[in-house]
């Protein structure tokens, strides 16, 4: 069980403005030497009445107490599958701090910014190198902004040889933002089911003359290696279409398969995941997307070059799907992923993908004694159980509340919808024996509360500093400014 559980100091906080007091102040202006005049009236904020009066050590214990209510992966463990969180290493942070990197205005121009673009060049050419593609794009800023660069890139070569196709083929394991970006460059989505990996069968009976592409999460969302997709690619393209690979699970590949080589036609990548750079939510982050040959002409606006010894930005594209950003791409981002290539190598790089698969199979082992485990088939970098089985009217909601209480942020829940009832545990390279084994033994203490005392699991999260929020209006309808009409 976690040593580092949510028992011990729990700071509770109120707002800044039921903390004021009045006539306490924070600042120290030295006396007016000029004369004193009101500004005018446009220039004053009247949105907020009665703003608080604090002292500075008043608002210095308020944000800081605030910024230990955030769990983050610098606090603990993070088992999030999917949209993965892995500890970032802190020299990446040093070096993207760097002042020629940080300091280095977006607009400056190719000869006087020769160093950040070689920096770019070079990350281009490393994850070329490790996928397998010839050319790349480093402009997106998210994964999901990837797969939309990429299926934009999909359209424009179907439109290139004067032949629209209207669908894409999404399989069941496929993540969520794939058909949501399928829709969004205006395709219709074809759901395809499989049996945890995907069959060519199923694909050659959905397969036909108005198929513009199949977008395939590999490894899919249930951590399991798409074993067929070499045979899927060539009957995809023998019929006409593209292949995009949702990359995002690339961190079980490194070093050991290159996506290119199997003969997808786009990918891309989740920084976050593999190379250890901050998710960003939706950007800021960065989602490179790799291209075979035949789509190199589509990349995005700007485009590195190398001449000689020098690098710059092209533009003059005439095919290219064109901006999808400002400037050149989330720039401190790629720097932390290039720091994190250069101090890994590619014998790190395949050392980190064995064990963050050794670790989701470590799991998998240890708590397939107490949670079901729907496929059977040898698991990559995540594993999925379900709540099958469990007794007392206990659900996978409720084991994730009751971690809360063991002092873990839980793992992904209720996805994918192939398992009624998930469980998505990715554990990724960065986690020690001891660590997994802790997490281990809460599930497993868990599971053996469901049968005995099983309304430790209704009630939970009991030690948080939250109960039970109703999970929809938080997420739509946040609450997250004072407001005077509320108090
Ligand atoms: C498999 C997969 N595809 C796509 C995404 C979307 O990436 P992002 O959250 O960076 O937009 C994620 C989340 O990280 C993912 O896990």
């Amino acid at each position: 069980m976690s040593a580092i559980g949510s028992k011990g100091l729990i700071l509770d906080e109120n707002l800044l403005f039921e903390r004021s007091t009045v006539g306490r102040c924070g600042y120290d202006l030295p006396v007016l030497d000029v004369p004193a005049t009101q500004p005018e009236s446009g220039l004053l904020r009247n949105s907020i009445e009665g703003f608080p009066e604090l002292s500075e050590v008043d608002v210095v214990r308020h944000y800081t107490r605030l910024s230990t209510w955030n769990y983050g992966v610098d606090s603990g463990f993070y088992p999030l599958g999917s949209c993965t969180m892995k500890y970032n290493p802190k020299i990446n942070e040093v070096v993207a701090r760097l002042p020629g990197f940080a300091h280095l205005h977006p607009a400056t121009p190719d000869h006087l910014s020769q160093g950040s673009l070689r920096l770019m060049y070079e990350l281009q050419q490393a994850l070329c190198e490790i996928s397998g593609f010839p050319a790349l794009t480093l402009q997106p800023s998210a994964g999901a902004h990837g797969e939309f660069a990429g299926m934009l890139m999909v359209h424009a070569w179907h439109h290139a040889r004067g032949n629209k196709r209207h669908k894409v083929l999404i399989p069941d394991t496929a993540h969520g933002t794939n058909p949501a970006t399928a829709a969004l460059c205006g395709y219709e989505v074809v759901p395809i089911a499989s049996d945890g990996v995907l069959s060519v069968e199923a694909v050659a009976t959905a397969m036909d003359d108005d198929v513009a592409a199949l977008m395939v999460t590999n490894p899919n969302t249930l951590g399991l290696f798409e074993t067929n997709i070499r045979e899927i690619c060539e009957l995809v393209h023998s019929r006409g279409g593209l292949v995009y690979c949702d990359g995002a699970n690339l961190n079980a590949l490194l070093g050991a398969c290159r996506p290119g080589d199997l003969g997808i036609d786009v990918m891309h990548f989740n920084l976050h995941k593999t190379f250890s750079t901050p998710h960003g939510g939706g950007g800021p982050g960065a989602g490179p997307v790799g291209v075979s040959e035949s789509l190199e002409p589509f990349l995005p606006i700007p485009v590195i070059v190398k001449e000689g010894t020098s690098y710059r930005l092209e533009t003059d594209r005439a095919h290219s799907i064109g901006r999808l950003r400002t400037f050149a791409s989330q720039f401190g981002i790629l720097v932390r992923a290039y720091a994190y290539l250069l101090a890994m190598g590619p014998r790190g790089l395949k050392k980190a993908t064995q064990l963050a698969v050794l670790n989701a199979n470590y799991i998998r082992a240890r708590l397939e004694g107490s949670y079901h485990l729907p496929y059977k088939q040898r698991s990559l970098h995540e594993v999925v159980f379900s709540d099958a089985g469990l007794p007392n009217d206990c659900h996978t909601l409720d084991i994730a509340k009751r971690l809360l209480d063991y002092g873990y942020h839980p793992p992904t829940i209720y996805f994918p919808l192939v398992v009624h009832g998930a469980l998505m545990i990715e554990p990724t390279e960065t986690e020690s024996k001891q660590e997994i084994d802790e997490f281990c033994d809460a599930l497993i203490a868990i599971a053996e509360e469901a049968k005995t005392n099983p309304h430790l699991l209704h009630e939970a999260p009991i030690n948080a500093r939250t109960r039970r929020l109703d999970e929809t209006q938080a997420a739509r309808k946040p609450k997250l400014k004072w407001d005077s009409r509320v108090g």
